[in-house]
């Protein structure tokens, strides 16, 4: 472990994290591919590409290449006072590839800010169009949307009321369809969705702006994939009380073998989707709110929607969002994202036969996590004082591995590894990652054997 200091002036983001977790975290001063290079000479595979991001690895000569060249023709302009040409291409392309539904895209630099953003439309629309009194939103529990100030509010977070207090306005939750443990996922499903309906009623379904939701998790609920009946579920009732469907995509789009997850199911496509985390795969801040050109032109033609942020299609950022997305169509990595995620998750399955800590693998495509448990046979959780996943990832260090792990709520929903490696990972790749995971989890299960005991009950 590289020794940890706080220097005596400035430091790195991770002076502000409390000491523990700062402690362990590798300095990494290259990235070549797939892999992160430390400054002790560790060549990292980047299992969960940071945080569902990096989806083409370090070092894309195309894109790096796009964004000198638009650097050089156009380095800035204000979108709220001029267009540009970068942006009209990257909408373009982004629209075309979502297809009918989502023909307006606005841009902004990241997650948090689109997801605000698509609420601040639905909004913006709902005023104009004669329903301001719809301002409520609902969302899921658990769930993530972002780190704003607002955001956080949306989040399926036990902990945020007693932090951020009346600092922001808490959504109304419902509880998510979490397959792991429940009876069966249809069962989830249809459980999530009369609390959907319920909390509708109660609020007053005349109130209700919006339900948010991640189509296929992310962090959260360490990718759960709800039962199919969900979303048509949830399309349903939204349409019933005319509510819209926000599908919070930052994570799922362009993992799933769709380039939206909502396009598994044509019938359940929601109103507004979120794309963030991939869209320019870290080589640039961006972020996207897609939206039906209707709702765009009714509001134009009224108040029209002009809330900015300094940073919003920014031209460097459109051009590197359009090189990604020329290399997902032209390397086709969606359909790789299909077919080597397959492969990846038929392997973490046969490691979970041997492994005493996984009581299920989840996941589509390259979006998969695999659940942590203290017991197999009851699939107890790890009681609140043991962080699972932060000593799986020391041991990953130790075996060649970054990985991400989550335990919200001090493991209230679980603990999960999120195995979400780049879309550009092939199947010798793979093999590796399985093989030294599997090393990692063995090395793992002996120090946490050694130390933790199992509550064996459920703290929900
Ligand atoms: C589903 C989801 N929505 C929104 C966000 C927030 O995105 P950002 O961190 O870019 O603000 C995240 C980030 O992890 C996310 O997972």
């Amino acid at each position: 472990m590289s020794e940890w200091h706080y220097p005596e002036v400035g430091g790195t983001q991770d002076v502000f994290f409390d000491r523990a977790t700062a402690r362990f975290l590798p300095t990494i001063v290259a990235g070549e591919g797939v892999y992160l290079i430390d400054d002790r000479g560790r060549r990292l595979l980047d299992v969960c590409s940071g945080p569902f991001l990096a989806a083409l690895g370090q070092g894309n000569e195309r894109v790096l290449q796009a964004m000198v060249e638009q650097g050089r023709k156009l380095t800035y302009t204000y979108s709220r006072t001029t267009r540009h040409p970068a942006n009209a291409a990257l909408a373009e392309r982004i629209a075309s590839l979502a297809g009918a539904g989502f023909e307006r895209v606005h841009l902004t630099s990241g997650g948090s800010e689109a997801v605000e953003m698509a609420l601040k439309f639905l909004r913006a629309h709902a005023v104009a169009s004669g329903q301001g009194q719809r301002n409520r939103v609902i969302s899921m529990m658990p769930g993530y949307h972002g780190a704003t100030l607002q955001t956080l509010g949306l989040n399926g977070d036990v902990l945020a009321p007693a932090l951020w207090s009346s600092m922001t306005v808490y959504s109304e939750k419902i509880p998510a369809p979490l397959t792991f443990r429940a009876p069966s996922p249809e069962s989830a499903a249809s459980a999530s969705l009369t609390a959907l309906e319920e909390t509708i009623q109660r609020i007053g379904p005349e109130q209700v702006l919006a339900f948010v939701m991640e189509p296929i998790g992310g962090q959260s609920s360490g990718v759960n994939v709800p039962h199919p009946s969900f979303a048509s579920g949830a399309r349903s009732i939204c349409d019933r009380y005319g509510i819209r469907l926000v599908f919070d995509e930052s994570v799922s789009a362009f993992r799933t073998g769709r380039f939206l997850a909502a396009h598994h199911a044509p019938d359940a496509l929601p109103d507004v989707a979120v794309l963030a985390k991939g869209l320019a795969a870290g080589y640039a801040p961006l972020a996207a709110a897609l939206v039906p050109a209707a709702l765009v032109e009714e509001l134009s033609a009224t108040t029209g929607f002009v809330v900015s942020h300094s940073y919003d299609a920014s031209p460097i950022a459109c051009a590197a969002g359009a090189a990604v997305l020329d290399e997902i169509v032209e390397r086709d990595l969606i359909a790789n994202a299909e077919r080597v995620g397959a492969e990846l998750r038929a392997g973490l399955e046969v490691i979970a036969e041997n492994s005493p800590l996984i009581g299920d693998v989840r996941g589509r495509g390259l979006l998969l996590a695999i659940e942590l448990v203290s017991d197999r046979t009851t699939l107890a959780r790890f009681p609140a004082e043991v962080d699972p996943g932060s000593v799986v990832l020391r041991h990953g260090l130790d075996h060649g591995l970054l990985l991400y792990s989550r335990r919200q709520n001090r493991g209230r929903f679980g603990d999960w590894l999120l195995i979400a490696p780049p879309l550009v990972i092939d199947a010798e790749v793979c093999g590796d990652l399985l093989g030294r995971l599997e090393s990692t989890l063995a090395s793992a299960a002996n120090e946490l054997v050694r130390s933790h005991t199992s509550n064996g009950t459920d703290p929900l």
